[in-house]
């Protein structure tokens, strides 16, 4: 098909997510076409480059066309692209979930349970926490706590525990029973938190929230509260894991180990859907028994387990210790930092919030007031931003930038500089 043909067939036949199909649709809207991609650039149908700002939505890790991962893939299919994960096992998958377990400390993240994307590896988390409690004897324990300005996914039981109104107040009626909290200095509010199954958040940085940073030692303190009281914590780590604040998992900065955590995006890289919830063996030992005591985990998708992914994951992880990524990363994360703080003077730049190779630049008229949501200047400011080569996406005025990590200091310059740039074009 040439190219005309493929975009007349996206507007007739797609449905993209979180877009109004209504302007995608419109006759003068010329869908960008990703054809191409290397290291941390990608490339549209008419030849342009960009620098991947978001890493395609906050999954890509070491570049895109990575030879390791690519020939890991490859290996993979000249032997089995997929085998079912119930009822037999795979090579990579069986690897991937003991090197996963090994990167924690010994007796903590004993166990992978392996799903597809994010949502799924944090509804497997809720489910595993309230059948623990009902195999425990403890039924009352149903309801879990979550954050506002939360985001933990689009399936039913992530959505619930989501605190986005504009994505989740939807379907409110339709949720598990959450209590939404702000901070930590709600928790003494609870009522009857014997009847709490779990908290749930994203470590150190909310991300569909803006970018919103949490204060120091927030993590640990949190992890304290739920010891006291008997309930599990969930940690999120599908956006804040593999490196992106510096460390492979937020959590290791603030030494909480929780008793589930939820990994997908750059799990594989950012190649390929796959998720993991790892948790402790107090957890899967609980659901250890005769068939008919129906103490079974009932859950489960067609692609757990992806021996793709899994294989994927595999060469992700490999090239962390052979390319050193995380020691690569540190004089990156100083950098960026310097030019953020560049930024930051600029009069309509009201607030940069950054963790680690994260970033959140927050545009308004003044630095003390912002811009009414719906002028959309975050969503023009990035589309103005691809005419200076950097693709990025907004959340509502927060521009994000979160490269891969393999992007260089001069790649980190263009792209800081096409921000600039196109704040300077949209907001004057
Ligand atoms: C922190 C966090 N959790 C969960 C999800 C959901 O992941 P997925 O889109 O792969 O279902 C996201 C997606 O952006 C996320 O940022």
């Amino acid at each position: 098909m040439d190219l005309d043909v493929l975009l007349a067939a996206d507007k007739a036949h797609t449905w993209h997510p979180f877009t109004q199909m209504k302007a995608w649709c419109a006759p003068e809207h010329e869908p960008l076409m990703l054809v191409e991609g290397e290291g941390a650039v990608l490339r549209d149908q008419h030849g342009r480059e960009y620098l991947d700002g978001n890493s395609s939505i906050w999954t890509n890790v070491h570049g895109h066309r990575h030879p390791r991962i690519d020939a890991a893939i490859r290996a993979q299919l000249d032997r089995v692209a997929h085998v079912s994960f119930l009822g037999s096992t795979n090579a990579p998958a069986a690897e991937l979930a003991a090197r996963l377990c090994g990167l924690f400390p010994t007796n903590t993240l004993t166990r992978a349970f392996f799903s597809d994307d994010g949502s799924t590896a944090i509804e497997a988390a809720l489910k595993m926490a309230v059948q623990y409690w009902q195999l425990d004897g403890r039924p009352e324990r149903n309801r879990f706590v979550a954050f506002d300005r939360a985001y933990h996914g689009d399936t039913a039981g992530a959505s619930s525990v989501g605190g986005i109104a504009g994505f989740h107040g939807r379907f409110a009626g339709l949720h598990f029973p959450v209590e939404r909290i702000g901070g930590l200095e709600d928790l003494a509010r609870l009522e009857r938190p014997e009847t709490i199954a779990a908290v749930i958040i994203e470590p150190l940085i909310q991300g569909a929230a803006g970018m919103r940073v949490w204060p120091t030692g927030m993590l640990r303190e949190l992890s304290a509260w739920c010891d006291v009281h008997g309930i599990f914590l969930v940690l999120d780590e599908v956006m804040t894991g593999f490196g992106r604040t510096g460390t492979m998992f937020a959590c290791e900065q603030e030494r909480v180990f929780p008793d589930f955590l939820c990994l997908a995006k750059g799990l594989t890289g950012g190649y390929l859907p796959l998720a993991a919830t790892l948790t402790t063996e107090r957890v899967f030992r609980k659901f250890l028994g005769e068939v008919a005591e129906l103490k079974t985990f009932y859950y489960g998708h067609s692609y757990t387990g992806s021996a793709l992914g899994c294989a994927a994951a595999l060469a992700n992880l490999a090239i962390f210790e052979e390319e050193r990524t995380l020691e690569a990363l540190k004089p990156k994360i100083a950098h960026l930092h310097t030019r953020l703080d560049e930024l930051a003077a600029h009069p309509r730049v009201r607030e940069v919030r950054r963790c680690g190779f994260i970033a959140g630049i927050e545009v308004g008229p003044d630095k003390a007031s912002a811009y009414p949501w719906d002028e959309l200047r975050g969503g023009q400011i990035c589309t103005a931003a691809r005419a200076h080569g950097l693709l990025t996406r907004p959340v509502l005025d927060t521009i994000v930038l979160m490269p891969p990590l393999c992007v260089s200091t001069a790649q980190i310059d263009r792209a800081v500089e096409a921000i600039r740039r196109a704040i300077d074009e949209v907001c004057g």
